[in-house]
């Protein structure tokens, strides 16, 4: 699955570039070669494949000098990532296809001993930190140094209802959900080619019912990754705000049979007809990583279920 998720995103990215080669505004100024020049100049359905194109550049265009590799690199080599909350779940997963495309990963969360269990597993550095305590938040950046790419999947959060719930859960909420990413970001050493990613969650946009706390929370991370995005800069800054997805911890207090349940009722409603997989939110992410063109989004990894 893992190996499968890889592949198709690099996939993808060929895709994304083959067709933006297709399209005249996003075309190196450059002019096509001898004998190419209707082919160059011809419909997205008829270009020549990247590689027969590349061929053709001179050399001030050769790949390393235009901005088609960059969308296409997703080599990390010596490259830091800390993956905050990759104990578990989606963080887990990016953390294991950072390093499966060379990169150097810390994982960190508050529990020593899941910590220690998924740095053996991973290969990775392992560190504890809780991101709703600034001190620990600020010891651990201090004690990583620079960092290339920041991931902040780790949050807590507690529910209830409007009427009943105590308005300390929703501070615990908003403490452990906002305040923790906002203040790795703050204290995170970034590297200016480097980027952060955030995560939100489909509820800021499809809230259900009691549901007005974790709306506001995951709104509130996307806002705060827009306006990261310009006093940032030019370090990158993106949110991925997952649809429901399974292979995480988050729903594993449920019954399996309601939890399956529950995959399979919320499936049958989605364009893609399932549910997500920690290996699909690992994917997008790493493609927010990795090009270099974007910043200040959210992306929606949901299987169309702001749609719906
Ligand atoms: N799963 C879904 O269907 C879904 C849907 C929408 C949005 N999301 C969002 O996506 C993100 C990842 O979700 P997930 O399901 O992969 O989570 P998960 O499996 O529950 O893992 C959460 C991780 O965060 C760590 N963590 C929690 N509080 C922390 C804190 N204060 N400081 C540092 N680490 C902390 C946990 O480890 P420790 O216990 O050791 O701290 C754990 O490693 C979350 O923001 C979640 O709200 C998930």
């Amino acid at each position: 699955m893992y190996e499968h998720s890889n592949t198709s995103g690099q996939n993808q990215l060929t895709d994304i570039t083959e067709e933006l080669m297709a399209r005249p505004a996003y075309r190196p100024s450059i002019p096509p070669p001898p004998g190419h020049g209707a082919r160059m100049h011809s419909s997205a359905r008829s270009h020549p494949p990247l590689n027969s194109m590349r061929s053709h550049f001179p050399a001030s265009h050769t790949p390393q000098h235009s901005f088609i590799p960059q969308l296409m690199h997703s080599d990390l080599s010596h490259q830091t990532v800390i993956v905050v909350g990759g104990t578990s779940g989606m963080g887990f997963a990016i953390a294991r296809l950072a390093i499966a495309h060379g990169a150097d990963v810390t994982v960190a969360s508050r529990s020593a001993d899941k910590v220690a269990a998924a740095a053996a597993e991973l290969g990775a550095t392992g560190k504890t930190l809780d991101t709703s305590d600034e001190a620990s938040v600020r010891d651990f950046f201090a004690a990583v140094g620079p960092v290339d790419h920041l991931v902040v999947t780790g949050s807590s959060v507690r529910t209830g209802t409007l009427k009943d719930a105590p308005l300390a859960d929703g501070e615990f909420t908003f403490r452990s959900k906002f305040f923790g990413p906002y203040l790795c970001a703050k204290y995170a050493q970034m590297n200016p080619t480097g980027s952060i990613t955030f995560f939100s969650g489909i509820l800021s946009r499809r809230p259900g019912h009691n549901d007005a706390v974790l709306a506001g929370v995951n709104a509130a991370v996307e806002a705060m990754g827009r306006a990261l995005a310009r006093d940032l800069a030019p370090v990158r800054v993106n949110t991925v705000s997952p649809g429901m997805t399974r292979g995480t911890s988050a729903y594993l207090s449920m019954p399996e049979a309601a939890r399956e349940g529950m995959y399979s009722s919320i499936a049958s409603k989605l364009p893609v007809g399932r549910v997500g997989t920690a290996e699909d939110i690992a994917a997008a992410t790493l493609m927010l990583m990795t090009n270099g063109f974007i910043t200040g989004v959210t992306l929606d990894v949901d299987g169309g279920g702001v749609l719906v």
